[in-house]
């Protein structure tokens, strides 16, 4: 999704900008571009390719400068085409780069149509550019913070002006903006991340802030215009850039990284203690009497096999809500509602405005389940347990959602031995089972052979369904969204006894059907609808647990998995449905770390 670098130094930051957008490249984007501040006014360069295409650019126009701008763009409004991309500019004079989107766009344009300014692109961007440029009165920091008083929408701004040579303007609202202080320079993105070769000392700018960079320092001012004084974290966990090893991408390397991912989320104790949620957990968690789970995509499917736990072992009553649906729907408050919050980037947009939409109803206690300490998600909530998978660079998520699960399991558990429902031998078993649970993730990565010898057969298919029940329905919905993703195939899940209220019309022998077979409960029921399909000639695909004892026959293909793991079977079971849409996006030759169409990070609604 669309990025943001800022510097203002004594020296050339072209390089700075570049490396930050080179930082950035992997939340995925289709145009880019660096603009910085010349005697004449600004100067830029852009690209519909990559970002190596826009160094050669620069290198061969000699684009150098002290203070500049650049960004990655994810096409909203417009089509990636280089008149879309940023720096946007207004009459030669001011540069602008923005994430988000203006909601009255259409209205701004039309008024600044007729103050005289001309729109070369499609970009909502633009009236942001022409906006502060017909406002500007020789102080930009002023300036900004008049132009986004007449902004409806969501955004994180950079912008230059010929007249101020030594200063960038940053605003947020909705998207993060970060500043990341130097020595005598000074920095501003849209995530640490990019500045993670020139700075550890990083400002997360709140909401409404507007700030100005110059050579000796940064000023700020809040969302009511007051002068705001905001905490320097050191943020060093940034390090330099993840290698790739001996994997052939990012998702294959996360995939096999994740029992090293559990072992450093599973916590230390031997115990379920409250206070890993942090120091008022004990008493917040006394103070509830339900769980609302808001999350999108992947981490949805977590918040979905976390209710199963959540209402079997703590036995509180969860509701589980995409987020995108929550914040315009009309719902019901309860105070006494835990608010937690999903998210491996914790600046998803949509999760994010549910956050602020439940918190605006009254809904106090809130939790974060996210994969970035200091991410904007975890800043603004009471409670947060942060999962250590480390950077996730495929754009399907694999490692983080295993590492949500973990959380997730460790909230029930904590959830249930504070309300009475966990004894001493359980909650030793549950800790015998998590600490465990890296050895037996290591056994079903070692399928990974015969998964490629089915992903060849995948790779020519244009459907799939996939079926799973109770607590590893999510995990057929996770199957399905990761083989979608990444390889294009249209494939669905539904609970395995949803089949013949419908979706056993599309069974044919040409429709392979993906089952998630594990030995419990269910079982004698999923091998019934698994007969459903064989009695119409489906080609049945199963990952059974050992213990199941179902065997290949003729239309049934089975992957033996290891004996049966009980409640934390799905984190099993997701994985060689990691692997199989893998292996089969490998063999059809899609860009599997960035799959079409799709960004890592997703902060637009
Ligand atoms: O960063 P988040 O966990 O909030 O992201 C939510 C979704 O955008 C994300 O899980 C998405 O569905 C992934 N591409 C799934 O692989």
């Amino acid at each position: 999704m669309c990025g943001i670098v800022g510097a203002v130094a004594q020296r050339n930051i072209v390089s700075v900008l570049l490396e930050g957008l080179r930082r950035l490249e992997y939340r995925g984007y289709d145009s880019c571009g660096v603009a910085v501040l010349g005697e004449e006014g600004p100067r830029r360069a852009r690209s519909v390719a990559r970002v190596t295409d826009l160094d050669e650019q620069v290198r061969e126009s000699h684009l150098d400068g002290i203070t500049g701008i650049a960004h990655t763009r994810w096409a909203t409004h417009g089509a990636p085409v280089t008149d879309n991309a940023h720096p946007i500019f207004s009459k030669d004079e001011l540069a602008l780069v923005h994430n988000g989107i203006i909601e009255n766009y259409e209205s701004l344009r039309e008024m600044l149509r007729d103050k005289g300014y001309t729109f070369v692109s499609q970009t909502d961007t633009e009236v942001i550019a022409h906006l502060v440029h017909s406002l500007y009165n020789g102080d930009l920091f002023a300036t900004v913070r008049e132009a986004i008083g007449q902004l409806h929408g969501a955004y994180a701004i950079a912008v230059l002006h010929k007249n101020q040579p030594h200063t960038v303007v940053g605003a947020r609202q909705g998207s993060p903006l970060v500043v990341g202080i130097g020595n005598g320079e000074n920095f501003l993105a849209s995530d640490a991340l990019a500045l993670a070769g020139s700075t550890e000392r990083f400002i997360f700018l709140e909401e409404g802030d507007v700030c100005e960079l110059s050579l000796d320092g940064v000023k700020i001012s809040d969302r009511d215009g007051y002068d705001a004084q905001r905490e320097v974290r050191q943020v060093a966990a940034y390090g330099g850039a993840v290698e790739l090893g001996p994997y052939r991408h990012f998702m294959q390397k996360e995939i096999f990284e994740q029992p090293r991912a559990i072992t450093d989320t599973i916590p230390q104790a031997d115990s379920f203690d409250p206070s890993i949620f942090g120091d008022d957990a004990q008493t917040v968690f006394g103070e509830i009497d339900n769980l609302l789970i808001l999350a999108c995509g992947t981490s949805s499917y977590a918040a979905l096999t976390a209710k199963y736990w959540l209402e079997s072992i703590a036995k509180i009553p969860t509701q589980v809500e995409i987020a995108s649906e929550y914040r315009y729907r009309e719902s019901v408050p309860n105070p006494k509602s835990l608010v937690v919050v999903v998210s491996q980037s914790g600046e998803t947009a949509d999760t994010l405005a549910a956050l602020k939409h439940a918190q605006s109803l009254g809904h106090k206690h809130t939790l974060a389940v996210c994969n970035v300490g200091t991410s904007a998600m975890v800043r603004q909530t009471e409670l947060s347990f942060l999962t250590h998978a480390g950077r996730e660079i495929g754009v399907a998520s694999t490692k983080a959602f295993t590492t949500q699960l973990v959380a997730l399991f460790v909230l029930a558990a904590t959830l249930a031995k504070l309300r009475g429902h966990l004894s001493a031998g359980q909650e030793a078993d549950y800790v015998k089972q998590l600490r465990h649970l890296p050895a037996a993730l290591n056994s079903v990565l070692a399928l990974e052979p015969q998964i490629i010898a089915w992903s060849e057969e995948f790779s020519r298919k244009e459907h799939a369904l996939f079926l799973g029940r109770g607590l590893h329905y999510p995990i057929a919905l996770e199957g399905a969204l990761k083989l979608k993703e990444i390889s294009y195939i249209q494939a669905e899940a539904y609970p395995a006894g949803e089949l013949k209220h419908g979706p056993l019309a599309l069974v044919t022998e040409a429709m392979p059907v993906v089952t998630v077979a594990p030995n419990d409960a269910l079982l004698e029921k999923l091998k019934s609808n698994i007969q459903e399909v064989r009695a119409r000639g489906g080609q049945l695909y199963v990952f059974a647990d050992a213990d199941t004892k179902i065997v290949n026959d003729e239309g049934l293909h089975v992957i033996r998995m290891p004996e049966h793991y009980g409640l934390l079977s799905p984190i099993l079971h997701v994985v060689p449905l990691q692997l199989l849409a893998y292996h089969t996006a490998c063999a059809r030759g899609t860009d599997v770390d960035k799959p079409r169409n799709l960004a890592k990070s997703v902060t637009v609604e």
